[in-house]
């Protein structure tokens, strides 16, 4: 058989039509479903831009009920969990989060079936609003690490739960902030979480155990993890050290985290609508002003050199950024984006498996032949 050459990091390699998310990242814009970004940011909630993920239309005031509903049954299932979880020793948010879904699978039916040679779709529809609303009530729970925030919260809205969880005063200004936040981090095409997510999936395993990886691939620096670094890195640098911070990283070769991106090479259009935000609440918020004012002189030094190569701020920058403005802990930064993102996952996953293939791909294999076996004794 012949064989290509092996592509690294599978780069614009297809391995499905999708009708979820668009980027086209010469001119810096996003759609999903075909609608603008800066639209849904503008007019949607990140309730009807889950919907919409997930279903492809935006739905109906009934749909929107029916769906709300599903979630709120999914948040009451994981109240079992949750106090599994909380009896456990576990490391960082995250962990919480990933063992929540694991020990979920007792509670949520979340095998994909058969009829015929198809996957049934319509029951992978049907359980994905559940689904969400239980990644929800296990981000909650790990980030606040307080047992009661659930119940206390069973109706309230996606934002507000997370802002209740995450914001020790918790305003309706900050509810409005995390709501744009979720809906601009819902979904990013293929990225190297969806993907994982996508070949778990293919295998015809637990949805649950497809989101348990999709969240161990966003934790590298490469993905998500740059979140969280660019909150510490915020943290660290003086104001009055941030050009010198970002003259030594580039004068070394290092690279700036929150800067940059594989398909966007020109401003992340996410960036843009979150750092209208943050400037809007750092003018309101005399306490928290320090990070706002710091990334902005991190991007004036950055850019005067990386403008030149198309490396600009990504979301992860501003994302990081507004949360610390609210307040939002280093460590409680990434949780967010797996509250959100769990959508856009759920979606890929199900479009996938639709026409499903198992994602086998091969490695081409250079090594030795016919070495015969030495026992230990004689090596
Ligand atoms: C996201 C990322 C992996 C994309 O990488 P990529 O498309 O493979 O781009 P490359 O690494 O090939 O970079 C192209 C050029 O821009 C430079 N560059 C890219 N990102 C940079 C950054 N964050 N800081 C400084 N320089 C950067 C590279 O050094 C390279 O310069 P060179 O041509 O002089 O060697 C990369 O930009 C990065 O590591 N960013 C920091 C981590 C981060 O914020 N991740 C979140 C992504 S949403």
């Amino acid at each position: 058989m012949e064989f290509r050459e092996p592509i690294p990091g599978l780069e614009n390699v297809p391995i499905k039509y999708t009708k979820i998310t668009y980027i086209d990242g010469e001119k810096g814009e996003l759609y999903y479903r075909g609608y603008n970004i800066v639209d849904l940011f503008n007019n949607s909630t990140y309730e009807e831009t889950a919907y919409l993920l997930l279903f492809g239309k935006l739905p109906s005031p009934h749909d929107l009920e029916k769906f709300k509903e599903h979630m709120f049954e999914g948040r009451r299932t994981a109240l079992e969990v949750i106090e599994e979880v909380s009896r456990l020793s576990t490391e960082n948010a995250l962990d919480r989060i990933k063992i929540g879904l694991i020990l979920a699978t007792k509670y949520v039916d979340s095998w994909p079936r058969f009829r015929g040679k198809q996957v049934v779709v319509d029951e992978l529809l049907a359980v994905a609003p559940k689904i969400l609303g239980l990644v929800h009530a296990l981000t909650a729970y790990a980030v606040s690490l307080d047992p009661n925030i659930v119940e206390e919260n069973l109706e309230a809205s996606c934002a507000e739960l997370l802002c209740k969880a995450l914001v020790s005063d918790c305003m309706q200004k900050h509810i409005h902030i995390l709501d744009k936040l979720l809906i601009v981090y819902a979904d990013h095409g293929l990225s190297a979480s969806a993907f994982a997510a996508t070949v778990v999936a293919s295998t015809l395993s637990s949805l649950l155990y497809a989101l348990e990886a999709a969240i161990s691939a966003l934790q590298g620096p490469l993905h998500g993890g740059a979140l969280e670094k660019v909150a510490r890195m915020l943290e660290a640098i003086p104001l009055e050290k941030v050009e010198e911070y970002v003259s030594r990283k580039l004068a070394q070769k290092e690279k700036l985290m929150g800067f940059g991106h594989r398909v966007y090479k020109t401003y992340d259009p996410r960036a843009k609508l979150l750092k209208r935000l943050a400037a809007k609440l750092a003018l309101n918020n005399n306490g928290l002003r320090e990070a706002y004012l710091k990334a902005i002189a991190l991007e004036l030094h950055a850019l005067k050199t990386l403008a030149a190569k198309r490396v600009y701020p990504n979301v992860d920058f501003w994302a990081a950024t507004l949360l610390l403005i609210m307040g939002v802990r280093p460590e409680n930064q990434l949780p967010v984006f797996v509250y959100s993102r769990t959508a856009g996952w759920l979606a890929h996953i199900i479009e996938y498996l639709e026409n499903n293939k198992i994602l086998r791909p091969r490695a081409i294999y250079r090594g030795p032949l016919g070495l015969k076996y030495r026992p230990l004794e004689s090596r």
